[in-house]
Formats: structure tokens, sequence, C-alpha cells
């Protein structure tokens, strides 16, 4: 099926409008959103993408890390990349882990860098 999507700037609710095969539907992209008991600021949900910025021997998230998700805060859901939870499963280069209490604090680093700037 074809979709038209568009964002209507004709008033000051920028709404999200697809338009299915001519049925157009507002999806109010903006919109809060309860989310099975999540309640998300608006129905923008980021990919998870393998960002490979742990450049360190301790496959520990930094300041890279949270600069990287704290740009992106706005959406309303981000699911981060997928993370190393042993030193057997790391298999990327510079992809942070989080098995060590060293890799949790990284991590800390991007939740509050998030927090901080929604
Ligand atoms: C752990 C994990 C890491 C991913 N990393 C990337 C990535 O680095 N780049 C990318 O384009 N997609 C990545 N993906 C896939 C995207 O999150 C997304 O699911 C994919 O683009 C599928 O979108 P589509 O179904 O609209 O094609 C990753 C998925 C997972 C689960």
């Amino acid at each position: 099926m074809q979709a038209i999507i568009y964002i209507c700037t004709c008033n000051s609710q920028a709404n999200l409008e697809i338009n299915f095969m001519g049925t157009k539907e507002n999806a109010l992209f903006f919109e809060p959103y309860n989310l099975n008991g999540l309640q998300v600021s608006n129905r923008i949900v980021m990919a998870p993408m393998t960002r490979s910025r742990a450049d360190n021997p301790a496959h520990t998230a930094t300041e890279l890390t949270a600069l990287y998700y704290s740009q992106r805060a706005t959406a309303g859901l981000i699911i981060a990349g997928g993370t190393f939870i042993s030193p057997e499963a790391v298999g990327v280069i510079n992809v942070p882990a989080i098995y060590s209490k060293e890799q949790v604090e990284g991590w800390k680093l991007t939740t509050d860098a998030v927090h901080k700037n929604r």
C-alpha cells in the first residue's frame, strides 16, 4: 500500500497527516500517548541503532554516547542499541557494554543527559 506522509503546518498544532490511498488520517504525531502504561510525550519512537562511540578498552559508554542520545531526547521513546552483557558477548568494536559497574555508570551519563534534555 502506498502512503503519502506530510506534516500539516497550517495551524499551531503540527500534526502528521497520513494519506492512505486517498483516506486522510490525522496521526496526532506530537500528542502525548500512553504506551501500555508508559507515558510518552509524543509518538516518535527512535529505532535501535548500533553506535560505536565507546572507543575505550573497558567498552564503556562515554560522554560521546550521551551526546548522541541527548541530541535526540525529544523523541517520545528512544530504544538504545544492543549492548553486550558479558565479555564473551563482545563482538563489535567500540560498542558499549553493560556487564561491569563502570559500564553501568557510563550508561548513566546517557540516561541523565536524555532526561535533562527531553
Ligand atoms: C540492536 C540493534 C541495532 C541496530 N542497529 C542499526 C544500525 O546501526 N543501523 C540501521 O540502519 N539499523 C539498525 N538496526 C535496525 C533498525 O533499528 C530498524 O529496525 C531497521 O532499520 C528496520 O526498519 P524497517 O523495518 O523500517 O526497515 C538495529 C536494530 C537492532 C535491534
